[in-house]
């Protein structure tokens, strides 16, 4: 018995979702801090070799394995293959997206509280006074906490009542804002005393920067910033329409996920650099950098720094929320599902479990430092687990199904659409799928346990 799905309102509403699910806090806080972390212009070149030999085929991978089943995460895998045994893959990217939700909701957090903050014009004083206000309120034990939990409320909230309607109208108007305002913040950057050292970081390649570490974390960072490996887009896609070019979908989302990416680290660095923030600051390097930008390019102006810095954080904070969304929804899709419980019962079980981990994860930076493991706190092991060994092991787990497991007629008609698309990239794509793309990932996963 096929249990009644909830459904998008249109066939742009369910591609715009998913962009709303690419686009979030990992192009605009995740991608600048790990391009200052490794290197650069290198990073950039490793990640977008990733995106385009990995993640557009990974992409499309979670795409037909969820139009074809039209059923949540763990059902979808075991229902195209002809053994239970991978639905599996279903779960562990059920279990990943949670623990992602987990340590998301804590940076999510930070942003609600700066939205707040930059309302009540709080956000002021030279570099340091920033600085120092950033690590006063992280390492504090009880409000980012507590800003964790709303915000993973809040994505409970949107997830039961169903307003997925209300998201897509807001995310149409919402998003293009989002890539405005960033264009703004951008030319403001680099408008700063000394910007162009940051422009320079950001597109001039210095290859002695270049090492297995780097390709790691843009392998990591590609994964992460196109939802992709958790089963996520698969869910997604189990909604999409027959016509929908699963090729083209992939490629417009990836994309535009990279444009917001670069545009991101072009209105940190040029600020980061004049100001002189360090580029490797890790987490914290957005929060940082941007309110001097804010106080600085508007130096004239204080106002108009301060509306055009309270519409930042909002439409960051509804960017991470339609990510929030797609993380919740997986887990939500299972319960309701396979437990037979009703949708709201279903996202309990997630929102609790999110909630949990999330105050741990925040109190691992803060207030109770000793929370570590492997040498890491809470959140940066969360971090480390899920983008660089859970991640790239769900898409090498997808890839291996399709290109071995599954009929190459199953993967020709989705990828085709019954044959109404002339599906020229279909050899590439099958190449892709069977080799290129397991080799890789298995490579890279053997490298980071120090096998080779
Ligand atoms: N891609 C989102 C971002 O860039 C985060 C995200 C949403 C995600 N859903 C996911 C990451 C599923 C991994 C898996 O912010």
């Amino acid at each position: 018995m096929r249990v009644e799905r909830v459904n998008f309102g249109s066939k742009l509403g369910i591609i715009l979702a998913t962009a709303g699910s690419a686009v979030g806090l990992g192009n605009v806080w995740r991608f600048p801090y790990m391009t200052g972390e490794n290197g650069g212009a290198v990073f950039i070149i490793a990640y977008v070799v990733c995106i385009l030999l990995l993640g557009i085929p990974g992409m499309v991978g979670e795409f037909i394995v969820g139009r074809h089943s039209q059923a949540n995460a763990a059902r979808a895998y075991a229902s195209i293959s002809s053994h239970r045994w991978w639905g599996f893959v279903g779960l562990l990217g059920i279990v990943t997206s949670s623990i992602i939700l987990g340590f998301y909701a804590v940076v999510a957090g930070w942003c609600l509280h700066y939205l707040g903050v930059s309302i009540v014009g709080g956000l002021k004083g030279d570099t340091e006074a920033i600085t120092a206000y950033f690590q006063q309120y992280s390492a504090d034990p009880v409000k980012p906490a507590f800003m964790g939990i709303v915000f993973i409320l809040i994505t409970h909230f949107v997830i039961v009542r169903g307003v997925q309607r209300g998201i897509e109208k807001a995310s149409k108007v919402l998003m293009p804002l989002l890539f405005l305002l960033l264009l703004v913040i951008v030319a403001a950057s680099c408008s700063l005393p000394g910007a162009f050292q940051g422009v320079e970081f950001l597109f001039r390649p210095d290859f002695s920067k270049l090492s297995s570490r780097v390709f790691l974390e843009a392998l990591g960072q590609a994964f992460f910033s196109l939802s992709l490996g958790t089963a996520c887009l698969c869910t997604y896609a189990s909604y999409f329409s027959r016509h929908t070019n699963l090729l083209r979908a992939a490629s417009q989302i990836a994309f535009v996920d990279c444009l917001i990416a670069v545009l991101a680290g072009l209105m940190i660095f040029p600020a980061a650099f004049s100001v002189g923030v360090q580029p490797d600051s890790g987490p914290s390097l957005i929060f940082i950098t941007l309110p001097n930008v804010f106080q600085q390019a508007f130096a004239a102006m204080p106002v108009v720094g301060q509306v055009i810095s309270v519409m930042f954080y909002a439409l960051l904070v509804f960017a991470a929320l339609t990510s929030t969304i797609s993380m919740h929804e997986i887990g939500t899709a299972f319960f309701h599902e396979e437990l037979h419980l009703q949708r709201r019962h279903a996202a309990w079980i997630v929102t609790v479990a999110c909630c949990v981990l999330s105050v741990f994860c925040s109190l691992s930076v803060g207030g109770f430092g000793g929370l570590q493991v492997m040498g890491m706190s809470l959140m940066d092991f969360c971090d480390f687990l899920t983008a660089q060994v859970m991640l790239p092991l769900g898409a090498l787990l997808t890839s291996v199904l399709l290109g071995w497991f599954v009929r190459s007629r199953v993967l020709h008609d989705e990828f085709t659409n019954w044959g109404t698309l002339r599906g020229l990239w279909f050899p590439v794509y099958k190449f892709g799928v069977r080799y290129v793309v397991p080799i890789c990932i298995l490579l890279i996963l053997m490298h980071l346990f120090g096998v080779i």
